[in-house]
């Protein structure tokens, strides 16, 4: 069996994890990176590196030959302010990739990185999205074995999203950004990563979604985050309650600036429906079933490793 996989997205925060555990394990690593961000390349690994794009077939092609025993799918467009920037990486790329590795004389297995997102494709471009790039695959995959992982938000050392929050936590002011009576999961990025190692070590052919979360029964709110941050570090903590409107008129001008200075905004009228929508509570049963993977850090672990807190 060969021992290479093929990996989207190394670049970036969560692939950029997970390429390193995987090499760790002994694994071999043909990833993908843009032009634009050779720079972003992490040193001192034997990667083999392919430049390209998702837009690229012939690039997809070069990442995908030669016996590769799976591909795993992590590169996604989280950023955006229209459903045609979203649809081109998290729906066509999806296409390409799958058509470049039904291709091969030999097909590889493939798990696409999506989202808990996907759950709700209604409330956001993104979600919506990340959702038709799961139904492209299990549309078009054909005979290729595969599956889906839908992580809950993720977060650990070099995350963009979540890590400036929980720093202004840390320094005792925390804007709560969602509705108060909101549920939602949590995934310390390493167990994310184990999970795609438990699911390249099963032999299972379960083509489906599976959801993944910390373990934490019934999500968290987030006063439950804040009150963990506060504990960690030892002080009193002033809360902030940004109401909705004022999140829909910020969202609304720096999606309409976005568009005007062609940048990809992160705060949209869509990631404020995402942010006050009450469950987004999800479920580790059918992936620990089939894979045997469980998640391993607590919340309270994964900020303090966040935050090296104590390094
Ligand atoms: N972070 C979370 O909380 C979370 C939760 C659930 C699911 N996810 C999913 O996990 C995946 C990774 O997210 P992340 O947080 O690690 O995001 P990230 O740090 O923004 O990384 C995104 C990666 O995708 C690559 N990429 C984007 N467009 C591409 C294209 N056209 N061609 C080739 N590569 C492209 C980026 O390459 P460059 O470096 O060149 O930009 C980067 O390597 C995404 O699919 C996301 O939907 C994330």
């Amino acid at each position: 069996m060969s021992r290479t996989i093929a990996l989207t997205g190394a670049t970036g925060f969560i692939g950029g994890v997970l390429a390193r555990r995987l090499e760790t394990i002994g694994w071999q690593i043909r990833a993908l990176v843009r032009p634009a961000s050779l720079g972003a390349r992490y040193a001192g690994t034997a990667t083999q590196w392919i430049e390209g794009d998702l837009e690229d077939l012939d690039s997809l092609r070069r990442l995908v030959n030669n016996d590769v025993y799976a591909v795993v799918h992590c590169a996604g467009a989280v950023r955006g302010a229209s459903q045609a920037q979203f649809d081109g990486v998290n729906v066509d790329g999806v296409a390409r990739l799958v058509q470049a590795a039904r291709e091969q004389h030999q097909m590889p297995r493939f798990l696409l990185i999506s989202s808990l997102a996907a759950r709700e494709p209604h409330l956001s471009p993104y979600a919506a999205s990340k959702r038709q790039g799961e139904d492209t695959l299990a549309t078009t995959a054909g005979d290729m074995n595969w599956a889906v992982l839908r992580p809950s938000a993720v977060y650990g050392p070099g995350d963009k999203e979540l890590l400036p929050l929980f720093r202004w936590i840390g320094r005792g002011i925390a804007p709560i950004l969602g509705s108060r009576s909101a549920r939602f999961s949590l995934l310390y990025v390493e167990d994310l990563a184990e999970s795609v190692v438990h699911w390249l070590n099963s032999d299972t052919n379960e083509r489906r979604a599976f959801e993944l979360h910390d373990g934490h029964p019934d999500g968290y709110a987030w006063h439950d985050v804040v009150d963990t941050v506060a504990q960690l570090y030892d002080r009193h903590v002033f809360r902030i309650q940004v109401p909705v409107v004022i999140l829909r008129l910020l969202a609304g001008l720096n999606l309409g600036a976005a568009q005007i200075f062609g940048y990809a905004p992160m705060l949209t009228p869509g990631k404020v429906r995402e942010l006050n929508h009450s469950n987004w509570v999800c479920d580790n049963d059918a992936l620990t079933r089939e894979t045997g993977w469980a998640p391993r850090v607590s919340l309270a672990e994964g900020l303090q490793r966040t935050l090296r807190l104590g390094d």
